[in-house]
């Protein structure tokens, strides 16, 4: 019975992961480009592109071949805001929906959703399940280099709407959230045997020099939450317990986390002195959701290790809607008390709170930018 489980936990998982970190590699492929024209698009305007997972796909997979496991178009989600399931791994609205309120954008549309091309505003790329690699869940999502393929797609259309020079204002001017997950990173740390010695800061640093080259020296603001304690996910408690005495891992998961968050920060940092421009604010989700989950009554919330939407311990087997290996669920009756959403999302609550944080945030938690500053240009 202790191994089907364990078994449907790790079918739920891609398991093929690689320790590569790539968020440089996002970072990169985007060709920067000029502002050269005298036709700007309004100062003020400043676009949204979101890139990668789970946590902040607006609905993507509803729209391709996909799989329920990796979908989140079924009821309850969405339940709380929308009234019905757009897609999005929460109950309600996601990070880059609070983003796009707090900068009076609207809410930023999935690139796929049909007959949609008013893309001056942003376009959301993002898929859930989507790892680094082109093998993770292969066929099921939209991997990274197709999101970045549908970018370039993007940028052809607005060149044919806007013209050369406000294209490359509106891209040199738009934020862009990458938002490195569960998948990319979280997952690995508990099928492998990692040890910290593996862990990549020259690695990240080799591969950001192996890139310069392709980056001309533009204005780009990014935005990257670094990684939470996926120690903690509801998810994680549930599988450690699973997995019992084999997989002690739970201890191991966070400091290595820390570690790798250390190396971001790093590498990011040197990059900043090195290319004219290149902007970029790292949202601490570590230190965000540690405190959230050690103290939730100081922010509002009565459950931080118990998912409002699952089953099993912790509610943490990911079966929210009974739609994917595992049918049965359990709801909770009022998500405002309740950190996570599902087994690995946060909640709306928790979701909005995290974003006042990055639009806000003092130098200690939200820097060297907050988005505040990347939508005001400065
Ligand atoms: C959709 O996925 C199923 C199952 O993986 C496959 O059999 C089918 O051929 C796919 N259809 C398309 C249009 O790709
Ligand atoms: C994992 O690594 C540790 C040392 O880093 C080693 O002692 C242990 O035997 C390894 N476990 C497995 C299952 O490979
Ligand atoms: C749900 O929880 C929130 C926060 O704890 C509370 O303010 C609200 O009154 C609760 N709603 C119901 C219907 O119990
Ligand atoms: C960050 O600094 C602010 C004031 O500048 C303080 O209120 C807050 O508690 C600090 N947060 C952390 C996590 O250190």
């Amino acid at each position: 019975m202790r191994t089907q489980q364990v078994n449907e936990v790790y079918n739920i998982m891609s398991l093929r992961f690689h320790l590569c970190f790539l968020v440089l590699f996002v970072v990169f492929l985007i060709t920067p480009t000029h502002c050269l024209g005298h036709q700007c698009l309004p100062k003020q305007h400043v676009a949204l592109f979101i890139f990668r997972d789970s946590l902040v796909d607006a609905g993507n997979n509803n729209y391709i071949n996909s799989t329920t496991e990796v979908q989140a178009n079924y009821g309850p989600y969405g339940e709380t805001f929308f009234k019905y399931p757009t897609g999005r791994f929460s109950n309600g609205r996601i990070i880059p929906d609070f983003i796009a309120e707090f900068a009076n954008l609207p809410f930023i549309t999935p690139y796929l959703y049909p007959g949609y091309h008013q893309y001056t505003d942003g376009a959301n790329f993002a898929s859930a399940g989507a790892g680094a690699l082109i093998e993770t869940h292969q066929g099921l999502v939209i991997d990274l280099k197709t999101q970045l393929q549908y970018f370039k797609k993007l940028e052809k259309l607005l060149r044919e709407k806007l013209g050369v020079a406000e294209t490359k204002t509106l891209l040199a001017r738009a934020v862009y959230l990458i938002n490195i997950g569960f998948y990319d990173y979280g997952v690995l740390l508990f099928t492998t045997n990692s040890s910290a010695s593996k862990l990549p800061s020259r690695r990240i640093r080799r591969y950001g020099d192996s890139q310069l080259d392709k980056c001309d020296q533009r204005g780009r603001k990014f935005v990257i939450p670094n990684l939470g304690p996926f120690g903690c996910l509801p998810f994680a408690r549930a599988l450690n317990m699973a997995l019992g005495n084999i997989g002690a891992r739970l201890q191991e998961v966070n400091p290595i986390v820390k570690l790798h968050n250390e190396a971001l920060s790093k590498v990011l940092q040197e990059l900043e002195g090195e290319l004219n421009g290149f902007k970029y604010s790292i949202v601490n989700s570590y230190t965000y959701l540690s405190e959230i989950i050690h103290k939730p009554s100081k922010y509002g919330f009565k459950e931080s290790r118990i998912a409002c939407c699952g089953i099993g311990p912790y509610r943490g087997m990911f079966s929210c809607g009974g739609k994917r290996s595992i049918k049965e669920y359990k709801l909770c009756e009022n998500v405002s008390d309740y950190v996570f959403f599902d087994s690995i999302h946060p909640s709306e609550k928790a979701s909005q709170q995290f974003v006042e944080l990055m639009w806000n945030g003092t130098p200690n938690i939200t820097g060297p930018y907050n988005l505040k500053e990347f939508f005001e240009n400065k």
